[in-house]
Parts: structure tokens; sequence; C-alpha cells
């Protein structure tokens, strides 16, 4: 069904306590850990804007000022910066606050990320919109979220973003029962579990931080209680959605994008190092320097390495 609501909205819930960072997240929020010198949620901002969503709503929450402040102008730096000549330096303090129109909620208290989402009903309304993670981010070549809007124009409802993992992986994750449809990279889903023990999950495609959402989602999520881990979890409000008799004309049905490219999952501290560590080896102003010295690091620990 052919499905003429723009998307223009995304929605990046950031109020997660991220426990599995401290002490660094004690009064610092994990979305500011920087990949090099860009925060995450910058990141995750560029990846809206970059799949053409003007309008960016921040769900934040106790100890996140340094988000707001982030994408807000600072005048005075710019002041310091602007008598230096430093005019690289003063474009990308201002980019963060060119990339889009933003807006913040406060979530009282962390209740998962289904009550996150709830958050936003009201700034929402009655229009389809994204939902991107703040804690993690698709590298912007792979084009992942142009893809999902593509998908949803098509087949409207729900979509979200599969990636396929090891089966003893699984039980970290939300994860998908599909069913193919007539394009390769398009799957429907009859069902969504969150967590599962390893050899009870119904696939290997886990559901990964990256949704277009009807706006039906909104009066489940009212009526979804807490599921795994105590927690309202949006993975349970879209499996009522895949389940329910209702069509994508009443806000049914989620189709999900198999999705193959790179993501990088910098919520936890072994991804976000391999994070940092790829950033720097592609990026021209360090890699000239810091690849040399990583291959000479390395060879250092295992001194039996030839190359
Ligand atoms: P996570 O579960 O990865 O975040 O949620 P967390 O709870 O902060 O992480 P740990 O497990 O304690 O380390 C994914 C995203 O959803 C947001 C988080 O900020 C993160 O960006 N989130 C999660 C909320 O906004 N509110 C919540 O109640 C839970």
């Amino acid at each position: 069904m052919a499905d003429s609501q723009a998307v223009t909205k995304a929605v990046i819930p950031a109020a997660g306590l991220g426990t599995r960072f401290v002490p660094a997240t004690k009064a610092m929020p994990k979305e500011m850990l920087p990949i090099i010198d860009r925060p995450t949620i910058q990141l995750v901002v560029e990846e809206a804007a970059a799949a053409g969503l003007t309008d960016v709503l921040l769900i934040t929450g106790r100890e996140k000022t340094a988000i707001v402040d982030h994408f807000d102008r600072n005048i005075e730096l710019e002041e310091i910066l602007e008598a230096k000549g430093d005019l690289a330096g003063l474009d990308s303090i201002r980019a963060s606050s060119l990339l889009a129109s933003m807006h913040y909620v406060r979530q009282g208290q962390p209740l998962g990320l289904g009550h996150a989402v709830l958050c936003a009903a009201d700034h929402v309304g009655d229009a389809p919109f994204a939902v991107l993670l703040g804690d993690d981010f698709i590298d912007v070549r792979d084009a992942l979220l142009p893809r999902m809007l593509e998908v949803r124009r098509r087949y409207g409802g729900s979509i979200i973003a599969l990636m396929e993992v090891e089966p003893e992986e699984v039980s970290a994750y939300g994860v998908a029962t599909i069913k193919p449809t007539d394009s390769d990279d398009v799957v429907a889903i009859t069902d969504l579990v969150e967590k599962p023990a390893v050899g009870d999950a119904p696939s290997n495609w886990i559901v990964v931080g990256r949704y277009v959402c009807d706006p039906a989602i909104f009066d489940v999520l009212r009526r979804t209680g807490p599921g795994k881990g105590g927690e309202i979890q949006l993975t349970d409000a879209l499996r009522t959605l895949a389940r329910t008799d209702r069509g994508p004309g009443d806000g049914g049905g989620v189709h999900g994008v198999l999705f193959r490219g790179r993501r990088y999952d910098t919520g936890n501290k072994l991804e976000y190092l391999k994070t940092v560590i790829q950033f720097a080896c592609d990026r021209p102003d360090v890699a000239p320097e810091f690849v040399p010295w990583l291959r000479g690091y390395l060879a250092s620990l295992d001194p039996d390495a030839t190359g």
C-alpha cells in the first residue's frame, strides 16, 4: 500500500543511565562520548539529517544537559575562535547547531525504551516518525534510514532494521520471526521476542536501533506493561502491531529491512573502542600518523608477528 504521509520527524531516545559505561557516565551522558572529536549523539543527528529528517526530538533525562548545550550555540567560544582566526574550528562548533530543528523532552524516569518513545507522542502527533537510538549509529555511506523510509512508503505500518548475528549472540537482543517478500532486503515480521534464550530464538536476525514507526504505536505503548528487565519495551509494542489483525491502513503491520552494512554500537566499552579505532584509521587528518603507530604498537605486543 502506498503511503502519502512524509516522515519528517526523528525521535532520539538518550535518557538511559548508561550503566555499562560507569564511572564515565556518572555525571556525563554516554551519548556525549567522543568518536575522536564528535560526540556519538552528533553522528546520530547527522544520520537523521542525511535521511532528510528536519525535526529532531531528543528524549533526555537527568545528567543530560551537556547534550542540549552541544546542539545550541556557544557564542563565547565562537568569539574566541573567530578572534584566533580558527575558521575550521568555528565551522565545526557551529555545525551541530545547524543540523536540524532540535527539540527536547525529558523522560522523568528511565522506565525503558518504549516509555522513552511514548514521551514523544505530543510532539510527533498523528504522523509516522523515525526512531534512532542515541548510542549507536550507521555508517553514513550505508544509508539504512533512507531505505527504511522507502519501505515505509511502499508497505505502510512500521519498519524495523535487522542484522544477522551468530546463534549464540541472540540473547542480548530483540529477535524477529521473518517471512520473505518480493524484495531481497525486505521481510514481513510475524513475531518478535526480546532477549530470548539461545535455542529459543526464532531466527538469527536481531533488531538494531533504527525504526520507522506508525503513530499507532503510541496507543499500543500506553497499554504495554513492563517486559524483560522490568522495562517498557519498544519491541513488545512492535510485536503487538506485527501480530494484530490490523492492516497498514490502521497502523498495523511491521516489515524489516535486512541490513548488511556498517553499524557502530557505542553503548558498550568494547564496541566503542572498535568504533574509535576504525574512525581513526579512516580520518585523513589523523590516519597518516595513527595507522603506522597502531601497526608498530600491535607488533610490539606480538613480537612473532611479521606484518
Ligand atoms: P540502552 O538500554 O542501550 O541504554 O538503551 P541504557 O539503559 O542507558 O544502557 P545501560 O544498559 O544502562 O548501559 C538504548 C537507548 O535508549 C535510551 C538510551 O539512552 C539509549 O540511547 N533509553 C533507554 C532511554 O532514553 N530511556 C530509557 O528508559 C531506556
